[in-house]
C-alpha cells in the first residue's frame, strides 16, 4: 500500500512529448519534451519572446498546437477542442484542474472580493452557496486578505487584487498552478507581499507548481527544479544551484547578467 502511494507521488503530473505550436510560419514551440513530478516546484526562465507563457498556456489548454501530446493529471490536454467543452471528457476538464494565475489580476470589477472567488466553485464544481462562501474565506485567509470579502477590486492595490487573484485560483483546488510573471505589473514595494504568499504556499500545500518569474532570488528560494527556455526549446533544466548560481551553459550565464543589470 505505502509502495504504491510511493510509485502515484513519484508520478509525472504533467508531461509535454515533443510538443510543437506554431503563429503561422513562426514556430514559437520547437519539440518541446517536459516532464513534472507531482508536487514539484518548477521556476521558468528565459529571455522575453522564448516561449515561456505558451508553455503554460499550452498545459492548460488554452492553446491549440500542431504536434506531439501533452497529458496533465493523468487526462490528455487535446491539440484541438471546442472552448470548454472537449470531447470524451469524463472527469473534470484539465482546465479546471490546473490553475493560473496571470500578471494582470483580471478580477470580475462589478463583483466583490468574495464574490470573484465563490463564482467558479459555484459554477463550476457546483458547490453550494454556503460551500464556496466557506472555502472563499478559508483561501482568503490564507493570503491575507480575510478582512476584504466585502471590498470591490478597485478598492484595493495592486498587490492586494493579485492576491485575491491567488486566492480564486486555489479556491477550485487545482492540482496543478500556474504563475505567469504575477509581480511583473506591481509597483515595487508591492511586490514583496505577493511573493511571500506565493512562497507560503509552496511550502505548505502539495500541490504542483510552474511559475515563470524574473524574480531570481524567489525562484532561488522556493523552486526544487529550474528551467531555462530559449527559442521555444528548455536549453538548461537543474536544480537552482546548477542553473542559477554556478550556470555552465554560457547563454543562461549571459541572460542572467542581463537580468541582474536591471
Ligand atoms: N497570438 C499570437 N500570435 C502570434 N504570435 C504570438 C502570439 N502569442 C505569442 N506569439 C509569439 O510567440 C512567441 C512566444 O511568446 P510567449 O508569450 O510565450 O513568450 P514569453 O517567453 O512568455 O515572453 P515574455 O517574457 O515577453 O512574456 C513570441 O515570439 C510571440 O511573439
Ligand atoms: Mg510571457
Amino acid at each position: 500500500m505505502f509502495e504504491l502511494a510511493s510509485i502515484t507521488r513519484a508520478a509525472p503530473q504533467i508531461i509535454l512529448r515533443d510538443v510543437v505550436k506554431s503563429y503561422g510560419v513562426a514556430r514559437v514551440i520547437d519539440h518541446l519534451d517536459l516532464s513534472i513530478a507531482q508536487g514539484q516546484k518548477v521556476a521558468l526562465i528565459g529571455p522575453s519572446g522564448s516561449g515561456k507563457s505558451t508553455v503554460l498556456r499550452l498545459i492548460k489548454g488554452l492553446e491549440t498546437y500542431q504536434h506531439g501530446s501533452i497529458e496533465v493529471d493523468g487526462a490528455p490536454v487535446p491539440a484541438r477542442h471546442s472552448g470548454w467543452h472537449w470531447p470524451g471528457a469524463k472527469k473534470m476538464p484539465v482546465i479546471h484542474r490546473v490553475g493560473m494565475v496571470f500578471q494582470q489580476f483580471n478580477l470580475f470589477p462589478h463583483l466583490t472580493v468574495q464574490e470573484n472567488i465563490t463564482e467558479a466553485p459555484f459554477r463550476v464544481l457546483q458547490l453550494s452557496r454556503e460551500e464556496a462562501q466557506e472555502r472563499a474565506y478559508e483561501y482568503l485567509s490564507l493570503v491575507g486578505l480575510g478582512h476584504k470579502a466585502n471590498a470591490y477590486p478597485s478598492q484595493l492595490s495592486g498587490g492586494q487584487q493579485q492576491r485575491v487573484a491567488i486566492a480564486r485560483a486555489l479556491a477550485m483546488r487545482p492540482k496543478v498552478m500556474l504563475f505567469d510573471e504575477v509581480t511583473s505589473a506591481l509597483d515595487p514595494e508591492l511586490v514583496g507581499e505577493v511573493l511571500a504568499v506565493i512562497r507560503t504556499i509552496a511550502h505548505e500545500q502539495h500541490m504542483t507548481m510552474l511559475l515563470v518569474t524574473h524574480e531570481m532570488k524567489f525562484a532561488q528560494d522556493i523552486a526544487d527544479r529550474v528551467l531555462f527556455m530559449e527559442a521555444g526549446k528548455i536549453v538548461a533544466d537543474g536544480s537552482p544551484r546548477q542553473i542559477l548560481i554556478d550556470p555552465d551553459n554560457e547563454r543562461t550565464r549571459r541572460f542572467l547578467n542581463r537580468v541582474e543589470q536591471r
